[in-house]
């Protein structure tokens, strides 16, 4: 049997998911950027409480949204969540569709599913590359056209850890057309630790900013998918009308309320990551590799015409990395800051396969 699919559908490049690998097989998992740690006891307890409701649809997000939106000194109708931030970029996508205005603008590289979800819901993309591995905001604002209706920016990027700065971005939201909507994804914010690196909250009532954030990351549920979004009020209900009924289960909302309130545990993430960047710097220059320094929690490090190969051999030894060629940079893999054991076994394997 043979069904015909659009070209568009046909052309959409699988998301690299690296579900072979999946759950805990003994590796250490290095190429994803989750978090290495266990869910803390208040997270685990929170989902306890929950288990015996999931017979019933998912009950309110209005406590978690009242929540987050306190958090930044908003009100709940400025925060829609979604199952995970990659469904809250699709509401994006299909919120903002409009009549000849089909054009998102992205980073090259960037984060994979900005494009895919772009093509999902047929819109062309215009990729604008990186300078010096950082985002480029003048030509990103250059390449504005009529047709442009969204531009997905990712802060700190993914696969740099870079990042540009909150004076950076004033300047380029000044001047932005006010039908083009500025996505900012901010995955990783939590582990920025330049005190210049926006305060994007602040400019959602004067411009169309769009803020993404995921508990996937520094909250540590990456398996549960619950993400959210801060916008103006009424950008936010579009959002929200595009959404699956309960697109985020029972557990996943209690998981992330207590998620949120436990300040010791994200503390002790963000500490672990700290640490962790300190010993991967030690060790990368000791190995002489070059890196680029990270505001996230994961590294892009330069090996050579040998990254793919390297790649491979990690895994024969039980590490999963990320090689960098579906982001063009071949040369490159990228590392998660995991635990001080994993990040040992990470650079000591290394330096065995580097120095044979
Ligand atoms: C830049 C960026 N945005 C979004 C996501 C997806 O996050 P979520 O798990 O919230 O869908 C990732 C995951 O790796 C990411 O790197």
């Amino acid at each position: 049997m043979k069904i015909e699919i659009e070209k568009t559908i046909r052309d959409i490049p699988h998301y690299p998911r690296a579900m072979k690998y999946g759950g805990d097989n003994g590796l250490i998992r290095l190429a994803s950027n989750e978090n290495p740690f266990p869910p803390s006891t208040n997270i685990l307890n929170a989902i306890l409480d929950t288990i015996y409701s999931i017979t019933r649809y998912p009950g309110s997000e209005i406590e978690l949204k009242e929540l987050i939106a306190e958090k930044y000194r908003l009100t709940y109708e400025q925060v829609v969540l979604g199952n995970g931030s990659d469904e809250i970029i699709e509401m994006v996508l299909k919120a903002a569709r409009l009549k000849g205005k089909d054009r998102v603008i992205i980073t090259e590289p960037a984060f994979a599913y900005y494009s895919i979800a772009a093509q999902v819901y047929g819109y062309d993309m215009v990729k604008v590359p990186l300078k010096d591995m950082m985002t480029d905001l003048a030509r990103i604002k250059e390449a504005i056209d009529e047709r442009t209706r969204i531009i997905f920016l990712n802060n700190p990027l993914n696969p740099t850890g870079t990042i540009f700065k909150e004076r950076d971005f004033k300047v380029f939201l000044d001047g932005i057309p006010p039908d083009v909507i500025v996505a900012v994804d901010e995955a990783y914010a939590e582990f920025a630790e330049d005190k210049d690196f926006p305060y994007s909250m602040r400019f959602i009532d004067e411009y169309p900013v769009l803020v993404l954030r995921t508990l996937s990351k520094a909250y540590a549920l990456a398996g549960l998918r619950i993400g959210y979004c801060l916008g103006e009020a009424s950008l936010i209900s579009f959002l929200e009308r595009t959404r699956q009924p309960f697109s985020i289960n029972s557990i996943a909302i209690a998981a992330a309320k207590a998620a949120l309130n436990d300040r010791d545990f994200l503390w002790f993430v963000l500490e672990n990551n700290r640490k962790g960047k300190e010993f991967y710097y030690r060790a990368l220059e000791d190995l002489s590799l070059d890196y680029v320094p990270t505001e996230a929690n994961f590294i892009l490090v330069k090996i050579g015409k040998d990254a793919e190969l390297i790649t491979r051999r990690l895994f024969e030894e039980g590490i999963l990395v990320r090689w960098m060629g579906a982001y063009n940079l071949p040369d490159y893999i990228r590392v998660t800051i995991g635990r001080m054991d994993e990040n040992k076994s990470f650079i000591e394997t290394l330096t065995k396969i580097i120095k044979a």
